[in-house]
């Protein structure tokens, strides 16, 4: 099957063959071609150019499927590498609590927060968790959406962790978009351990790793490593573990406080450090010379008013910054990596073109795919955003609201 893409006015996010992240100055560059024409084969990207002379109706032959741009961009779907959308209900009483003054923690502290959430999915069947997840992944998908990574840590038993993941395991294989699956056991302390921290951690690693191993349900292995939750100890245990599976951990690091998670994340060789809402320099050092992608979530940081990022002073050490939604029902119920990409431009002080690959080829490195996705690059997979016409690639974080996105093209 191939399909020509006519009409471009921008194509927008090129990269040569074997770029899998940008960083430091790079990251300020976007490649583009205006004028220019995409071809799909068998839902990959197979060639592409500048149209003048080159490409136009008929040119294929007529068993081709032509899209006509109508003059938009056309650039490489967002890459999602951090998300909880597989929840249960939602925590709209806990949003009262939030605009009343509460905050996450005192929120967790009362006995909400992630626990709440863990009490809602133990009651929701399988099927019903797999629908309420699809819901979202189709809404995000149509927000442009092209790869997702989705963690577990609403059970915090084994069976209710399991379950989760199945559902992971059904969206990835019944839905279009790619997806990553994360165990994130260690989300919070499951309520039957409540005082017996090391005990719940010990479980994890003893019975639910084992299992999820053994079943193959997760890419990726997870720890909340902050203030409140899990300590860097227990994360080295579990990330000790996992190892032994061969499971690469993304870690979540410094949210609420610094909290030694970017270093353990390291030293575990973790594909990224998720959070970092708090960082001083010894974090930026340490990620030097990694393979970790500093990945910021600054949904989160709208929607908690907590500090955001210091992504600039990243790149400006000349690493690499990912961006990413944290979308779940706690401290970011949103997915709109879009939104996210303008919170990047508007509160990080990223240029468009940074943000813009921090939402692209560098969230697709965070989860492990931007050897596949996350450009326009000739071998890649055909996921694609083409918009309205408009008039640069700053537009697309500026006009946030507006509804510019014409088409979502996404090849399985
Ligand atoms: O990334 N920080 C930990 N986990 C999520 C929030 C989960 C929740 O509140 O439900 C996060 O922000
Ligand atoms: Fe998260």
């Amino acid at each position: 099957m191939k399909t020509v893409i006519y009409n471009i006015g921008t194509l927008a996010g090129i990269l040569p063959e074997g770029v899998l992240k940008l960083e430091g100055a790079d990251m300020n560059r976007v490649g583009s071609i205006d004028n220019a024409y995409l071809v799909i084969e068998d839902g990959v990207i197979s060639e592409f150019g500048e149209a003048s002379g080159h490409c136009c109706i008929g040119s294929y032959g007529s068993e081709i499927e032509y899209i006509d741009a109508k003059g938009g961009f056309v650039m490489p779907c967002f890459c999602d590498s951090h998300t909880h959308i597989v929840y249960a209900g939602c925590r709209d009483g806990e949003f009262r609590d939030k605009i009343a003054g509460l905050s996450y923690e005192e929120i967790a502290a009362r006995g909400g927060g992630i626990l709440n959430s863990a009490d809602l999915l133990h009651q929701t069947s399988e099927d019903e968790l797999y629908r309420q997840s699809m819901e979202r992944v189709n809404e995000i998908m149509a927000m442009g959406t092209g790869a997702v990574e989705i963690k577990s840590g609403y059970g915090l038993t084994v069976e209710d962790e399991l379950k989760m993941l199945r559902v992971i395991k059904r969206i990835k294989e019944t839905a279009p978009l790619t997806v990553k699956a994360n165990f994130l056991g260690a989300h919070a302390v499951g309520r039957a351990y409540r005082g017996r921290q090391s005990e719940y951690v010990a479980m994890v690693c003893n019975e639910m790793l084992p299992k999820v191993a053994e079943e193959g349900l997760a890419d990726f292995v997870d720890v909340f490593c902050d203030t409140g939750f899990f300590t860097v100890e227990e994360t080295a245990e579990i990330l000790e573990k996992a190892a032994k599976y061969g499971i690469r951990p993304k870690i979540h690091a410094n949210e609420l406080e610094v909290s030694g998670g970017v270093q353990v994340g390291v030293k575990y060789d973790a594909l990224s450090v998720d959070h970092l809402e708090k960082t001083t320099d010894a974090e930026i050092e340490v990620l030097r010379g990694s393979g970790t992608m500093p990945t910021m979530l600054p949904g989160c940081s709208f929607f908690l008013g907590l500090p955001y990022g210091r992504a600039k002073d990243y790149i400006e050490a000349g690493l690499p910054v990912a961006l990413a939604s944290d979308y779940n029902p706690g401290s970011s119920p949103s997915g709109n990596m879009r939104f996210v990409m303008a919170l990047g431009c508007i509160r990080m002080r990223l240029t468009p073109e940074q943000s813009f690959n921090a939402c692209t080829i560098n969230s697709a490195y965070a989860m492990g795919v931007s050897d596949i996705l996350g450009s326009i690059t000739v071998g890649k997979k055909a996921n694609l955003i083409i918009t309205k016409p408009i008039p640069s690639l700053a537009f697309i974080p500026y006009s946030h609201q507006t509804p510019i996105i014409e088409r979502v093209i996404i090849s399985r």
